[in-house]
C-alpha cells in the first residue's frame, strides 16, 4: 500500500474536527439493518452513544456477510492447541453453521435476546462460536478467564446476573489439566442462582462431564455436542446500535471487578476501521492475537475485529516457552501464514530468557510476518531492541485499555507507517484526544509527566458504560477530570505528540500482561484468621513486567510459624482469586508504615523492593517502621540492591 506523507495528520485532524462524518464514513464498513442517520448522541452528555438510530447484528457482520459475499471457502477460523496437538481449520461457511446452530442450542434453552450468558472456556474454538452465538441472538456474553478461581467467577456472575453458562471439561496448563466443572459448581453454590442451564464442552483430555452434575440442583447440565446434534439453526436478530454486545469485567481501584459494556454499533464500526488503519489486515488474511479469549485483547482482535473485516484469525492454546520450546510463536506464524501478531511484552520476554539468539527461528520461514504488535504494558526499550535486532519486522508498541476496548496510541501502519521511538506507544489513534494533565487537571508541557486523560466524547467501540450504572461510570472515570475520560495511567508527550505510558496512577498492577487489583489480594489475605492488615503492591519483575508483593501484620498475640503462614496465603490468593495473580511473595511486619491520617505508604513500600531512591513523606506516622521494612524485605530478597 502507497501512504502518502501526513496522511495521519490529516486522518486524525479529519476524526477531530468533524467526528459525525468521520464516523459515518467509517460505518459504511459495515452492514446494517437500518443505517445510521448520525453519528453521535450528545443529548445525555457527558454520556455519550454512537449511531443511535441504526440497527445491525454483529454476528451477521462477522460471519453471514462473508458467505453471502462469495468468500464463504475462506479460512475464517484456525485452532491449534500446542497442548493437545489438535490442529485444524473452520471456513465461514463451517463456521456460520457452527454459530448459528449453537444459538439454536442457547434459544432451546430458553435463552431470550438482553439476557445474561457467561462464558468460562479455555483457548479452544467453541470459545468463537459460543460469543458470536450470543452475539447472534441478542444475548449478552461475559466471558471470564480461566485463570480465575470459583470466586472470581461468582462475582461476575452476582453482577451480570446470567441465566446461563458456558464451560468446558477444562483447560490444559503446561503442569496440569485444569478442571474448570468443580469451579463452576462452587461458583453456582456461591452465587444467588440466576442461571438455569450450563452447557459443558466435553474434552477428552480433562476429567469431567455435564452428566457428573445433570442431577445436582435446579440447573439442566448439558453436554455441548449432544445439544448442538438436536439444534436448528436461529436467525440472527436486528439490534438497536446501542444494545450491550458484551460485558467484560476487569480490575479497578477497588476488590470488586467493574463491568465494562461494549455496545454493537460502535464496537464493529471501531474495530473494522482499525484493522484496516492500524493493523493493515485486510480480506483473506491472517491476524493472530497471542491472548485469550478472557481478555479485551482476546475480545477484539481474536474474535470479533479479524472476522468483521472478513480475515482469518487464529486461536492458539499453548504458551511462547515450553510448549514445546520458544519457537512455538515462529512455528504458528509459518504455518498458519500469519500476517500480523500480536501480543504482550511479557510474552517476548519470556522467548528472549529461553532463546537469547532467536535461534528458534532457524526453520521457521516467518517472512510473511508483516508487524508484530505489543499491548497490555508497556514494551521497555530493551525488549523492544532485542525483538527488533532478531525479527526483521516492525516492532509495534500499542497502548490500550479493557475500556477503551481498541487502541488509544498506535502507529498506524495502514494509514502512513511513521517512525519508531523506543518506550513509546508512538502517537494518539484517530477520535482519540489525548492529552497529559497534572493532579488539578492543568496542561503538563510537553515531556513532562502526569495523568494521561482523553477529552469526551470517547471514540465508537469505546465503553458505553458500567453494568452497575450510570453513577458508577461517572464517579469511576468521568469525576476526576470534568469533560475528561480518566485512564488511570501516566505518562507524557513528547514535541512530536508521541505519548509515553509510564504506569498506574492506582492500585491496578499489570502481571504478565493480566490486569490485577491490590485490592483483590488484599481482600483475600485479609481472610486468614491471623491476618490484621495487609497491603500489596506492584514491584518490577524481570519477566512478568510487574508481580504482587503482599505485606501483612498479625493479630495481637498470635503466633505462627512464619514459612507456615506464608505458605497459606499464598494459597488463600491462589483460592479466591486464582493461580493468575502469581502470587508468591509475602513479607510478615510488626507494623505497616502509614501516614498519621492512616494512609499506608504504598509508594515508599514499592521504592524500597524496586531498590529505588526512597522518599519518606514527612506525614508518616512512625519513621522507625521503615527500618523494620527494610530488614524484612531485605530478609526475603537477598537481591536488594546494596545502599537500599
Ligand atoms: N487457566 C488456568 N490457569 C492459568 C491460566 C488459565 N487460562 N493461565 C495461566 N494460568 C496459571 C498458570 O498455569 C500458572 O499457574 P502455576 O502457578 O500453577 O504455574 C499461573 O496461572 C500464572 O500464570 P502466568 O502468569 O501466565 O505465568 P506462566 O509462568 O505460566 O507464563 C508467560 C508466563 C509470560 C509465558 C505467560 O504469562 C504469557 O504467555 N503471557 C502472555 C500474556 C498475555 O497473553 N496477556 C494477555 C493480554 S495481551
Ligand atoms: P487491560 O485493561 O487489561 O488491557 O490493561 C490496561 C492497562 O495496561 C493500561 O491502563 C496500562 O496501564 C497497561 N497497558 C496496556 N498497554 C500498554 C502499553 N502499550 N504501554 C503501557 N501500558 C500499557
Amino acid at each position: 500500500m502507497v501512504h502518502s506523507p501526513g496522511s495521519y495528520q490529516r486522518t486524525y485532524h479529519a476524526s477531530l474536527e468533524d467526528p459525525e462524518a468521520f464516523w459515518l464514513a467509517a460505518a459504511e464498513a459495515v452492514d446494517w439493518d437500518v443505517c445510521p442517520s448520525r453519528a453521535l448522541d450528545e443529548s445525555r452528555a457527558p454520556l455519550y452513544s454512537w449511531f443511535p438510530d441504526g440497527r445491525l447484528n454483529t454476528c451477521v457482520n462477522a460471519v453471514d456477510r462473508h458467505v453471502a459475499a462469495g468468500r464463504g471457502q475462506q479460512p475464517a477460523v484456525v485452532f491449534d492447541s500446542a497442548m493437545t496437538g489438535v490442529r485444524g481449520r473452520w471456513t465461514y461457511v463451517e463456521l456460520l453453521e457452527r454459530v448459528s446452530r449453537f444459538a439454536g442450542v442457547l434459544r432451546a434453552a430458553g435463552v431470550e435476546r438482553g439476557d445474561r450468558v457467561v462464558i468460562y472456556l479455555p483457548m479452544i474454538p467453541e470459545a468463537i462460536v459460543a460469543m458470536l452465538g450470543c452475539a447472534r441472538i441478542g444475548a449478552v456474553h461475559s466471558v471470564v478467564f480461566g485463570g480465575f478461581a470459583a470466586r472470581e467467577l461468582a462475582a461476575r456472575m452476582e453482577d451480570a446476573r446470567p441465566v446461563a453458562l458456558i464451560t468446558a471439561s477444562g483447560g490444559i496448563e503446561p503442569t496440569r489439566a485444569v478442571e474448570y466443572l468443580p469451579i463452576v459448581a462452587d461458583a453456582l453454590a456461591l452465587t444467588t442462582g440466576t442461571i438455569r442451564t450450563v452447557i459443558v464442552k466435553d474434552r477428552p483430555e480433562v476429567a469431567g462431564s455435564a452428566a457428573d452434575f445433570a442431577a445436582s440442583g435446579d440447573v439442566a447440565w448439558l453436554d455441548w455436542d449432544a445439544a448442538y446434534a438436536d439444534a436448528g439453526p436461529a436467525e440472527p436478530v436486528s439490534l438497536r446500535a446501542t444494545d450491550p454486545l458484551y460485558i467484560l469485567y476487569t480490575s479497578g481501584t477497588t476488590a470488586n471487578p467493574k463491568g465494562i459494556v461494549r455496545d454493537n454499533g460502535g464496537h464493529a464500526v471501531a474495530l473494522a476501521w482499525s484493522m484496516a488503519n492500524i493493523y493493515d489486515v485486510g480480506p483473506g488474511e491472517v491476524m493472530w492475537a497471542a491472548s485469550d479469549v478472557g481478555w479485551v485483547v482476546g475480545h477484539s482482535y481474536i474474535v470479533y475485529a479479524p472476522l468483521l473485516a472478513g480475515a482469518t484469525t487464529v486461536i492458539y492454546e499453548g504458551k511462547p516457552t515450553g510448549t514445546p520450546d520458544a519457537g512455538a510463536f515462529w512455528r504458528v506464524v509459518d504455518e498458519h501464514r500469519v500476517k500480523v501478531l500480536f501480543t504482550a511484552p511479557t510474552a517476548l520476554r519470556a522467548i528472549r530468557r529461553e532463546d537469547p539468539d532467536l535461534s528458534h527461528l532457524a526453520g521457521h520461514d516467518v517472512s510473511g510476518l508483516d508487524a508484530l504488535f505489543l499491548a497490555g504494558e508497556r514494551l521497555d526499550p530493551e525488549t523492544f531492541a532485542w525483538a527488533d535486532a532478531g525479527l526483521h519486522c516492525p516492532i509495534v508498541d500499542h497502548w490500550w485499555q479493557t475500556e477503551t476496548g481498541w487502541a488509544i496510541a498506535a502507529n498506524p501502519r495502514g494509514i502512513e507507517p511513521l517512525p519508531i521511538k523506543p518506550g513509546s506507544p508512538s502517537v494518539p489513534v484517530p477520535g482519540y484526544r489525548v492529552e497529559v494533565v497534572d493532579s488539578k487537571g492543568r496542561p503538563r508541557p510537553a515531556g513532562t509527566e502526569g495523568n494521561i486523560v482523553i477529552r469526551l466524547p470517547l471514540p465508537p467501540g469505546s465503553l458505553s458504560g458500567l453494568w452497575a450504572g450510570d453513577d458508577a461510570y461517572r464517579n469511576a472515570y468521568l469525576t476526576a477530570f470534568p469533560g475528561y475520560y480518566a485512564t488511570g495511567d501516566s505518562g507524557h508527550l513528547d514535541e512530536d505528540g508521541y505519548l509515553s505510558v509510564m504506569g498506574r496512577t492506582d492500585d491496578v498492577i499489570n502481571v504478565a500482561g493480566h490486569r490485577l487489583s491490590t485490592g483483590q489480594l488484599e481482600e483475600a489475605l485479609g481472610h486468614h484468621p491471623a491476618v490484621a492488615e495487609a497491603a500489596v503492591i506492584g514491584v518490577k519483575d524481570a519477566l512478568k513486567g510487574q508481580r504482587a508483593s503482599g505485606f501483612v501484620t498479625l493479630k495481637h498475640g498470635v503466633r505462627i510459624d512464619e514459612t507456615i503462614l506464608r505458605a497459606e496465603l499464598v494459597k488463600l490468593v491462589r483460592d479466591h482469586v486464582g493461580p493468575v495473580a502469581a502470587f508468591k511473595d509475602v513479607v510478615v511486619l510488626q507494623r505497616l508504615p502509614k501516614t498519621r491520617s492512616g494512609k499506608i505508604l504504598r509508594k515508599t513500600m514499592r521504592q524500597i523492593v524496586d531498590g529505588e531512591p526512597v522518599r519518606v513523606p514527612p506525614t508518616i506516622e512512625e519513621p522507625a517502621v521503615i527500618d523494620d521494612l527494610v530488614a524484612a524485605v531485605r530478609r526475603q530478597h537477598h537481591d536488594l540492591p546494596a545502599g537500599v
